[in-house]
């Protein structure tokens, strides 16, 4: 009886705890799929982010000049260089919503 107790009480807390927060979602979309570039914090002081030559998302005036629609776009559809080689891959598996709160994300970067 009282193992059926609290078996019941940790189904309950489960199905309560299992939608993670969407703060949570997007650190780890950016962890996982941005991060080795851009850094954890923005500034793309990374090996890859060297490499690619990425940009130190942390200056205002990078903030200013880059519009969502753009931001959305890169990151949707990926950057090219001039003569087609990929600079940064169109992000896979990540819905418009996971976009769009991956650029509020690197809004927050903004020193
Ligand atoms: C392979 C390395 C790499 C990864 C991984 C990567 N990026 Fe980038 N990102 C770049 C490069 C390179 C640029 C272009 C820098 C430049 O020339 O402005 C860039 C530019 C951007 C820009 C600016 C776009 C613009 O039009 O100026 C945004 C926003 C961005 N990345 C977000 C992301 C997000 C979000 C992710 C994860 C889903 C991500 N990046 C993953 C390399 C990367």
């Amino acid at each position: 009886m009282k193992k059926t107790i609290v078996l019941a009480l940790a189904v309950v807390a489960t199905a309560f705890l299992a939608p993670k927060a969407i703060g949570a979602e997007v650190k780890e979309n950016w962890e996982k799929t941005c991060q080795k570039c851009h850094g954890p914090d923005g500034k793309g002081k990374t090996k890859m982010g060297e490499k690619a030559g990425v940009k130190d998302m942390t200056e205002a005036k990078w903030q200013t000049d880059l519009k969502d629609e753009k931001a959305f776009k890169a990151i949707k559809e990926g950057i090219k260089d001039d003569e087609g080689k990929i600079k940064m891959k169109p992000a896979e598996g990540l819905s418009d919503d996971d976009i769009k709160a991956l650029i509020k994300h690197v809004r927050t970067f903004k020193s």
